[in-house]
């Protein structure tokens, strides 16, 4: 089965510009024109979150009017810049998402089973998993513990060694950390937010942040420096699962790049 997560598209209402300067709508239509010529289609597309820049009604709107453009099966879900209720009113119709509360869903369709946590905390850029989600998760995952799983939230549970993305993080993650320990058929927990891609190992399995298909946050590692966006190369990762050697992830770049040449 092959897995393409995009992440933190940032679409802005028509016209607009996400930050004054990078054409978010764009840039999002470009990946998913870049998936549908990907060699071998996608069996699924993931989408991490920040769907929308402001999480208002014709945000949503343009979103859904971008990704009519995908012929692939989706699955979408909330970061810190989505609204909770206008995201559940824009994508309800799609049917997996919860009728209240946070946006946990669990969809068990494929060869991998996709546990996808909404780890929003309105109004705050950080994310948090309350006791109710938690205990949702040590449910759903306890249902069957030999499917391979994939976990999917917005923002990273483990610190990145970036000082400003570390400081809007998943806080309190200690619970999740238990939770997910006592589950081995967690191939990965796949996040977005950080608009880089990041990979550490956490809780006894890996964790993975996919790149934004907008702009890039800056690699700075020096603990007093301060934070900065780029329009970096976007990009977006392939989760290739294959049932007698697990998950390999790869980063794939969005945009016309020179090549190809000979192999060898
Ligand atoms: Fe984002």
């Amino acid at each position: 089965m092959l897995i393409a997560q995009l992440s933190d598209p940032h679409v802005c209402a028509a016209g607009l510009l996400y930050k004054g300067v990078a054409d978010s709508n764009r840039l999002f239509s470009d990946a998913i024109r870049h998936l549908q010529q990907l060699d071998r289609q996608p069996d699924l597309v993931l989408i991490t979150g920040d769907l929308t820049d402001e999480g208002r009604p014709q945000e949503y709107s343009m979103f859904r009017e971008l990704l009519g453009a995908l012929e692939l099966p989706h699955l979408l879900m909330p970061g810190n810049h989505d609204h909770r209720e206008n995201f559940r009113q824009a994508f309800f119709e799609l049917g997996y998402l919860p009728t209240r509360g946070a946006l946990h869903y669990c969809v068990d369709d494929h060869p991998i089973r996709i546990v996808a946590l909404d780890s929003c905390q309105p109004g705050k850029h950080h994310g948090l998993i309350d006791d109710e989600g938690l205990q949702w998760l040590d449910q759903t995952l306890s249902q069957n513990r030999d499917k391979p799983t994939l976990v999917a939230i917005h923002h990273p549970p483990c610190k990145s060694g970036i000082k400003y993305i570390d400081d809007y993080r998943l806080f309190d993650a200690e619970s999740l950390e238990s939770i997910v320990r006592a589950h081995d058929n967690i191939e990965a927990i796949v996040c977005g937010h950080v608009h880089r891609a990041i990979f550490r190992r956490w809780a006894g399995t890996l964790v993975v942040a996919c790149p934004s298909t907008c702009t890039e946050i800056a690699l700075r590692l020096d603990p007093a420096a301060k934070g900065a966006s780029f329009m970096g190369p976007p990009a977006c990762l392939l989760h290739l699962w294959e049932p007698s050697a697990g998950m390999v992830s790869h980063i794939s770049h969005i945009g016309c790049h020179p090549g190809p040449y000979p192999f060898f």
